[in-house]
């Protein structure tokens, strides 16, 4: 295994007794995009917060440059490459844009932001505006903005299109793009399919918490793909 693979095998999760998600495997090497689909309820969230380390393994493992993540906590994680945005909670209501954005960063403002404030002129024009009067597309702009600048070797998106205008979307895509091209990995848990076909190398689809196809995503057909998602 290479350096910056994430690599899950057999994983199962869940909340207190109840498995949720059972016998799911995946990895992401350096520069790759792997898309995770299905239905609301799934269990999506649920693999993402076991990968992130917010939800203990009840099987299987998850390795990142063939170290086993299991007793690595959530903190850590981003430490040792991996960044995380949730799809709930995504940021602190009561400080304003740019408080949300400065808050994890140490020391000096450096130019971290000047690009992606340019790619979204909506969150430029509120940096000084209560994160918590933000609409939930602007919301998850601002996170994935966060997230992206971090700059991690990998990084964990859930739904982070959710609500967001078309233009914007097809922005964030460029970004993940543009950092993959870099060499960065994602994993992105989506429910928009032509976000997906813009950046993914591969999916993985669950349904009932299981795998039910997974592939190269240009080897995959689209009618199947939405068949595993219509309701
Ligand atoms: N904190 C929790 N405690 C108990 N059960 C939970 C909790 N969070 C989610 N679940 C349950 O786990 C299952 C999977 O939920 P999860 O949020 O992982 O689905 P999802 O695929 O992300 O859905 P969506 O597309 O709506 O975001 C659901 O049955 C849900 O009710
Ligand atoms: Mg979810």
């Amino acid at each position: 295994m290479t350096p910056g693979t994430l690599h899950f095998s057999d994983v199962a999760c869940g909340y207190g007794d109840t498995i949720v998600v059972r016998g799911v495997s995946g990895e992401v090497a350096p520069g790759q995009v792997l898309g995770v689909l299905g239905r609301n309820g799934v269990g999506k969230s649920t693999l993402m917060k076991a990968l992130a380390g917010f939800l203990p393994l009840a099987g299987g493992s998850v390795r990142w440059g063939g170290r086993d993540l299991a007793a690595l906590p959530p903190h850590a994680r981003l430490g040792a490459g991996i960044a995380y945005a949730p799809q709930e909670n995504v940021v602190f209501g009561e400080l304003s844009v740019d408080e949300n954005l400065w808050l994890h960063v140490r020391g000096r403002r450096d130019g971290r932001y000047r690009s992606l404030l340019q790619a979204f002129p909506r969150l430029e024009e509120r940096r000084r505006q209560r994160a918590g009067s933000l609409s939930g597309g602007e919301r998850k702009l601002l996170s994935f903005a966060r997230t992206l600048a971090l700059g991690a070797p990998l990084s964990m998106l859930d739904e982070p299109t959710e609500g967001v205008q078309p233009e914007n979307i097809d922005r964030m895509a460029a970004l993940v793009n543009e950092a993959a091209g870099t060499g960065r990995g994602f994993v992105v848990v989506e429910q928009n399919l032509s976000f997906l076909e813009a950046v993914a190398t591969h999916i993985l689809v669950l349904d009932h918490g299981e795998p039910v196809l997974a592939g190269d995503m240009r080897a995959l057909d689209r009618d199947a793909l939405e068949r595993h998602l219509v309701v």
